[in-house]
């Protein structure tokens, strides 16, 4: 059943094409309207919104941060993202104006589903992103989108990611489309965008093998850093998250605008620091990551840069350089994270762990 690879992780780093394909489907009406099937929440209870808290854990968490990005920049809308296990003992402010978005790949993670229902005991509406059908977290949620990345046995969560990402993006799009903070076309043209994305998956699949020689020369790491900034952050954390988990290797994930209040002191000579570059040309912000890349580098790391085909001033600063298909910069973490996730698994299962099953960990944390 895992269809010739050695891992379901594997298995299911492949499979990611067809699962954002799916996450995708029957989401487009015939005249171009986006609709989302368990939606349930009326369109004036949508614009009745004022604010948007995410909730969630891990991997999913970090799904939530670039949602954060998405829903801001195309419904004005404000939103909070925060880790589940936190959200209850802050005394959020909540009423019912307020969305809480509770993300959970396997809808059981015991934080998350107490956060929701607190949510819900302040009359706030809770809309679940889920990828597990009949799940406790959608079944107590006013509203669910659905993943559609099929079952995911491995424990650390790849497809699953992918796909909650999708989600959050459609959701952004709908909440857009309702609020009127965005034309039908500007809309149609994303959703075009990320119609295109399975194939630019496979495209970065297809690069698998530089990974995985990589990998292999990074054997013996002790550490090993990665700076992103905007949506590459959010990628830049689950990076470090896949090596901690499978490889148990020392990894962090930073803003690269931070490096310099602090963490830029744990750079050592040959230290790897991967570089999630944003694409080219907008609001500076890759005039600023090649900066913090080039801080890094004359501080003698060993700079992995992932970076978008034709960005040749990358070049001299990168020590090694994985190409990325070119997508806006929003959707950059769909593809920027799979050269991640295939370096963590190969690293993994080079160092002899179980990648499937790493210790201490459980697929479902229904413990808060
Ligand atoms: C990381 C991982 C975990 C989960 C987290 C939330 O690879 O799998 O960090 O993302 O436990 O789980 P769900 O999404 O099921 O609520």
């Amino acid at each position: 059943e895992k269809e010739g690879h050695d891992w379901f992780m594997r298995k299911e780093i492949f499979e990611q094409p067809r699962a954002v394909a799916d996450s995708l489907l029957g989401r487009r009406t015939a005249t171009g309207q986006l609709q989302l099937d368990e939606m349930r929440l009326s369109d004036q209870e949508l614009r009745d919104i004022d604010k948007i808290i995410i909730i969630a854990a891990g991997t999913s968490f970090y799904a939530g941060m670039v949602a954060k990005y998405a829903i801001e920049h195309w419904t004005r809308i404000p939103v909070e993202v925060e880790l589940s296990s936190e959200f209850r003992y802050r005394d959020p402010i909540l009423d019912y104006s307020t969305l809480v978005v509770a993300i959970s790949q396997s809808g059981e993670t015991a934080d998350t589903l107490q956060a929701i229902r607190h949510a819900r005991t302040q009359r706030s509406k809770v809309l679940a992103i889920c990828n597990t059908n009949g799940s406790t977290i959608p079944r107590e949620s006013d509203a669910v989108i659905y993943t559609h990345a099929g079952p995911e046995i491995g424990v650390a969560s790849t497809k699953g990611f992918l796909t909650q990402l999708v989600a959050c993006y459609l959701l952004a799009l709908y909440l857009a489309q309702v609020k009127g903070t965005r034309f039908g076309d500007e809309i149609t043209e994303v959703v075009t965008q990320l119609e295109a994305i399975p194939a630019q998956i496979e495209s970065v699949l297809d690069g698998a093998d530089s990974v995985y020689a990589l990998a292999r020369s990074h054997a013996s790491a002790r550490s090993v850093l990665f700076l992103g900034r905007h949506a590459g952050y959010p990628v830049a954390l689950e990076g470090a998250l896949k090596l901690k988990e499978i490889a148990y290797l020392h990894a962090e994930g930073f803003a690269a605008g931070e490096l310099k209040h602090g963490p830029i002191a744990l750079i050592e000579p040959g230290i790897p620091v991967f570089c999630v570059v944003p694409p080219q040309g907008r609001d500076q912000l890759h005039d600023k990551m090649l900066s913090g890349i080039q801080e890094v580098r004359a501080r003698g790391a060993r700079t992995i840069c992932l970076a978008e085909e034709g960005d040749e001033r990358i070049e001299p600063y990168a020590d090694h350089l994985i190409r990325l298909p070119r997508v806006p910069v929003l959707l950059q973490p769909l593809v920027a994270v799979v050269p991640l996730q295939l370096f963590a698994c190969e690293l993994a299962s080079l160092l002899g762990h179980d990648v499937d099953q790493p210790r201490n960990l459980a697929k479902s944390v229904t413990v808060e």
